[in-house]
């Protein structure tokens, strides 16, 4: 998938303290921008006895628009440096990611550099539960261009059934809405309906639309709103959150390499004042975030 080795760059002085070398530490959870928060929420409900950090690549979002090279370097870069801070297993809360980089990661930058640290995407735990929930087998996904681009979740569902037909609608004005905060403006609705409409367009069987962002859920009033009565909406991050409950329960020698004190941790590339404001509204706490040089 990745035609060259791509240079990471050296460590920049920043304000957060590495401790890489430990023996455990929390477990890391990335996003480009907010999404993650959404997965966050639902992995600290499912999980609370556990240490997390939050490492959102706000300076450097949208990834869904990049190419394949740019999401995979800028993820691994933020992946390292949460491997720097400590964290033995990171969850890439982010479909592009887990869409663009995530195979790359695992089979090529794991075993060279880090042997005994993992990372999951968020992409399998939501294939796995589809067929659950469709009763037509016609399933939508919303994502990111560069989500539906890499055509992961039709793989990925061939992979596990040969019964469900899934139709794809980029939405790449979504995130920004949500990044800039006017996703409850009338520009978001416009945009929210007309990519409802093309896909539903698309393929009038479908009962079932997947939210392949981890965005969207932001959206998710709005998305219910818009779409007939009848069609159900798989958000991710409940599913994500069972994954990694039963990954942990399954593979004891990395649930001791993960600390458990509740402590959670908010970096972002961006403005520590933004963030803190914005993730402090989706999340309805007071958090205090911390910047971090990537
Ligand atoms: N939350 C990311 C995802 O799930 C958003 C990607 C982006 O930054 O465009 O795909």
């Amino acid at each position: 998938m990745i035609k060259e080795e791509i240079n990471i760059k050296p460590n920049k002085t920043n304000s957060v303290p590495l401790q890489g070398l430990g023996v455990s530490g929390p477990i890391g959870i990335f996003d480009s921008g907010y999404g993650g928060l959404t997965i966050l929420e639902e992995i600290r409900k499912q999980l609370p006895e556990y240490d997390y950090i939050y490492l959102g690549d706000n300076a450097r979002t949208p990834y869904g628009t990049r190419s394949f090279d740019v999401v995979y370097k800028y993820t691994l870069e933020c992946v390292t440096k949460l491997f720097e801070m400590g964290c033995h297993l990171v969850i890439l809360a982010c479909n592009t990611a887990s869409a663009k980089a995530l195979r790359s990661i695992q089979q090529n930058d794991l075993p060279l550099h880090h042997p005994d640290r993992r990372v999951l995407g968020v992409i399998r735990p939501t294939v796995e539960v589809v067929d659950s929930v469709s009763k037509s087998k016609h399933i939508g996904l919303l994502a990111t261009l560069g989500t539906v681009q890499s055509n992961s979740y039709p793989l990925e569902v061939l992979k596990l059934y040969n019964d469900i037909t899934i139709t794809s609608e980029a939405c790449p004005m979504w995130v920004p809405l949500i990044e800039n905060n006017e996703y409850n403006s009338a520009g978001a609705d416009y945009f929210i309906k007309k990519n409802l409409d093309n896909l539903l367009k698309s393929d009038s069987e479908i009962d079932t639309v997947v939210l392949g962002c981890t965005h969207y859920p932001l959206l998710l009033d709005k998305i219910k709103q818009f779409l007939p009565i009848g069609i159900k909406v798989v958000t991710q991050g409940e599913f994500v959150a069972k994954s990694l409950a039963d990954y942990l329960h399954r593979h004891p020698e990395m649930d001791s390499k993960c600390t458990k004190k509740s402590s959670m941790r908010y970096l972002t590339t961006e403005s520590v004042e933004k963030f803190s404001v914005s993730a402090s509204i989706f999340l309805n706490e007071d958090i205090q975030a911390e910047h971090i040089d990537i």
